[in-house]
């Protein structure tokens, strides 16, 4: 896993946006694999103004988001299709009909992942992976725990994810249990993986990234297995 520190938020989205722009660049139709959350809306923030300004084009570009919420309606403005609609999608010369998110009104969310891992494949695969991280650990919502499911699936969050994300709802009490996600298996299929940490919320977990140790219990910990990882993080989240 190479790591870069940077001096805050701000570089720390610069550095992963250059990431997305050179692979767009390199591959006009390559797969991104997308992330929600508070930290890559820096990076989305570059993206959108690169490709205002012509450096960069989503016109062949595919995308396959980490995870939806389950159940919750993709018009709901708490949905991580709003949020993709709203942080990058709707400002890009994006093709929407070929932006992938789990869809969490699925009423057989066995096959919806089945189905989902499967389009990846016929896709071609995800040629750059963004990733957050929980402060559990978590990366998609594969959530700690003794067995990691290799799939897209339905899981239950932790009390930790759903305290963790109350910050985005009006209460607790209206934050999701469950949620579709990527399994570990497709997200350690990507080709490249760009994984971000910022503030000091992250810095105990990512103490764990840095040494040698692999542990379901800290499932981000697995992605040490992968040969070609970047972990962007900034000072705050380094602990330097
Ligand atoms: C989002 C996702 C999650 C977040 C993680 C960190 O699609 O899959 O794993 O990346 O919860 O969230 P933030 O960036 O809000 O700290």
């Amino acid at each position: 896993m190479r790591v870069i520190v940077c001096e805050n938020y701000e570089q720390l989205s610069k550095e992963g946006a250059k990431l997305f722009a050179s692979q767009m660049i390199l591959k006009p139709n390559s797969v991104l694999g997308l992330a929600t959350g508070s930290t890559p809306v820096g990076l989305y923030k570059h993206l959108i103004e690169m490709n205002k300004a012509g450096e960069i084009d989503f016109s062949d570009i595919t995308s396959f988001n980490l995870d939806e919420y389950y159940p919750l309606s993709p018009e709901n403005d708490q949905s991580y299709r709003y949020f993709m609609n709203e942080n990058l999608f709707n400002f890009v010369n994006i093709d929407k009909a070929r932006t992938f998110v789990p869809n969490g009104l699925s009423e057989n969310p066995e096959e919806e992942g089945k189905n989902y891992d499967e389009l990846i494949e016929k896709a071609g695969g995800v040629d750059i992976q963004l990733l957050g991280i929980g402060q559990n650990g978590h990366i998609g919502f594969n959530e700690p725990d003794v067995n990691l499911i290799t799939g897209t699936h339905l899981t239950d969050l932790t009390e930790n994810t759903i305290q963790a994300n109350s910050r985005f709802f009006n209460s607790i009490d209206e934050v999701p249990t469950k949620a579709i996600t990527m399994g570990m298996a497709s997200i350690m299929k990507a080709k490249k993986i760009v994984l971000l940490a910022s503030g000091a919320n992250k810095k105990a977990v990512v103490s764990e990234l840095l040494n040698d140790h692999i542990t379901t219990n800290v499932p981000a910990t697995l992605l040490k297995l992968h040969p070609d990882v970047v972990l962007i993080c900034d000072k705050e989240a380094y602990g330097a």
